[in-house]
Parts: structure tokens; sequence; C-alpha cells
């Protein structure tokens, strides 16, 4: 018996988000923003409350520091419903911290990485996959202990009955690789944005990319950021166009989305009906700022869609 849905294998930081409707910070000046919002950071975590809002069992394995911020993230986590037992808490680092300086129009951030990174695949306790129905890993190139030992590790996961999702987010390094193919060869869902679609496959269209993933990965979406998203699974491709909301916070829109798309693939949903799913989680995100703080419940994203003029799927009423 599973008393999971989701074990997420992720980095854990805080983010602090700065707000103001024009941001130009210099050294040697003080410049002072609108807003200060301290919350749950790191895009794994930001997925995994995003998961669980939506009505997921989601447990979580990661490293945090013996930190405040540390102990804001577990406790942040655990007030959210999310299983924090599995959570390494390591003396040696510093939990991670993301500063945001965001505007409506764009952010800028200045990570400390700390315990971001700190994750090592032979830290991963292989009973935990008996608990679960499926794996998901975020933020794949800052989780740089994890890359070498995570095939081996979605093998086991796979060989115990587990389905693998993946959103690699962007690679600070540039370099894209750190065995991202012989990762994806083990990745039943991948969720890449347009950009990191285009770098990995070298295709500069989104369509042409996600044909080109569709050869390697039984399921994907692209997400279009306010141009909505794309997905193949075998031949049936689809897209679902944004919803209309008032921007407020960009900050962890994507992994919102693939919290969504998750709970459609988990509930064996049309393709359609999860990447509507997944938009509609995407877009309510925006609504208030840091990543966990506008995400929707279910019965919210479904209203979304209605209110939207979306065609309704059958199974939505
Ligand atoms: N301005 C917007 N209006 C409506 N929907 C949006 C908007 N921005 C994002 N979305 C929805 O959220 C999804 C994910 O956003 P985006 O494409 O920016 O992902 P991302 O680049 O992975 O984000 P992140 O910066 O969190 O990693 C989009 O595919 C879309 O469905
Ligand atoms: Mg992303």
């Amino acid at each position: 018996m599973t008393d999971c849905d989701v074990l997420v294998l992720g980095e854990i930081n805080v983010d602090l988000i700065l707000r103001a409707d024009e941001i130009a910070p210099a050294f040697g000046q003080e410049s002072l923003v609108e807003d200060a919002t301290l919350t749950m950071g790191g895009s794994s975590v930001i997925f995994a409350c995003g998961a669980a809002k939506l009505g997921l069992r989601v447990a979580f394995v990661g490293v945090a520091g013996d930190d405040e911020f540390g102990r804001f993230m577990r406790r942040g986590m655990a007030a959210r419903g999310i299983d924090v037992e599995p959570v390494i808490v390591d003396p040696a680092v510093k939990t991670g911290v993301t500063v945001s300086l965001s505007t409506a129009a764009d952010r800028a951030l200045l990570t400390y990485p700390g315990s971001i990174a700190a994750l090592r695949a032979e830290q991963v306790d292989h009973a935990l996959f008996d608990r679960a129905r499926h794996l998901h890993i975020g933020a794949y190139f800052l989780q740089t202990g994890l890359q070498e030992g995570l095939p081996a590790l979605l093998a086991q996961a796979h060989a115990r009955g587990l389905t693998v999702s993946l959103d690699t987010g962007w690679d600070p390094s540039e370099t894209w690789n750190g065995g991202l193919s012989e990762t994806l060869a083990q990745t039943d869902v991948f969720l890449p944005n347009a950009v990191e679609a285009a770098t990995i496959t070298g295709q500069a269209s989104p369509e042409a990319a996600l044909a080109a993933l569709a050869r390697r990965v039984p399921v994907i979406a692209v997400k279009l950021g306010a141009e909505g998203a794309i997905a193949r699974q075998g031949k049936d491709t689809t897209r679902a166009e944004p919803l209309p909301v008032q921007v407020v916070d960009t900050t962890g829109v994507g992994d919102s989305f693939d919290a969504g798309f998750v709970y459609g693939f988990l509930a064996n949903w049309p393709l359609e009906r999860t990447l509507r799913l997944a938009g509609a989680c995407g877009a309510l995100a925006t609504r208030e700022p840091g990543g966990v703080n506008g995400q929707p419940t279910l019965a919210e994203a479904l209203e979304a869609i209605r209110e939207a003029g979306q065609p309704p799927h059958p199974q939505d009423d």
C-alpha cells in the first residue's frame, strides 16, 4: 500500500522576494522597494506545495541546514501537509537563499546555493519508493550533487513501479549536460520551458523541440509563459491557451504548472485536460508574490478554467 502519491527529490531554499514597479539597485546607494516576502523557495518545494494544494499526498527528500531558514522551510512544508520526515538536516551546510528582485515585467535572482546542491543519490532511502506512486525531480541543473547517481536511482524507482517526472529548470553553467541524456532515458514526463526545450534539443521552435523530445520521453509539456503551453503523448499533441490573469509575481509559475500536470497524469486524465489544468495552476500562481501563495486548489483551478470560457471537459462537472 502506498501512503503517498508523489515523492519529490529536491532542493531546499528560502525565497526573499523584493517587489517594486521598477528596481534599479546600485552599489553605494540604498534603493527602497514596495514589498518584501520571505517564503517557500526552490522549484522542487514549490512543486511539492502545489501538488499538496491540489490534494496529492506528497513526501519530500532533500537536505536542509540546521538553521532558521531550514526550520522555516520544514515548518512551511509540514504546514502544507507535506511529509518532511525524509528531509535530511545537515549541520555542515547552510540552507540556500534566493533573493528575487521582482517587477511585473521581469525579475533578477541572486542565489546562494548552500543546501540546494547537497542531496546525493546515495542518501535517498530506497524503501521510500515502496511508499509512493510517482517520483518528481525539480531544478535538475541546480541539484549538482544528485546528477551523477540519478539515472541508476530512477531505474530503481521504475523497477518498483513508480513513474518519474523531471523539470530541469535553467542551467546556470549553461553546459546542459550533467548526464541529462541518461536521466531523460529514465523519465516518463518531461516538463521544460521553451528556452530549455530549445537548448536541450537544438530546435528553435517549441513545436520542433516537442517533436524531438517525443522520440526520447513518453509525455512532454513545453511551457510557453504568457502564451500557454503545448504537450505531446505519443501521437497526441495539444495546446492550452493561457488563462487571463493580473500578474503580480511570476516566481514558481513553471513549478505550479508541473504540479497540475502531474496531478492530471496520475489521474489518467486525457492529455488536453491535463494540460489545461497545468496551465490554470501556472496562471493562478502569478496572483500573489512568491511561488506558493497563489497556488490553487483543484476546485479553484477548475473554476478558473470555466470562468475563462475554455470548453469544459465532460469530466469537469
Ligand atoms: N502571464 C501568464 N498568463 C497566463 N498564464 C501564464 C502566464 N505565465 C505563465 N503562465 C502559465 O504557466 C506556465 C508556466 O510558465 P512558464 O512558461 O513561465 O514556466 P517556466 O519558465 O518554467 O517558469 P519558472 O520561471 O517558474 O521556471 C505557462 O506554460 C502558462 O500555462
Ligand atoms: Mg521552470
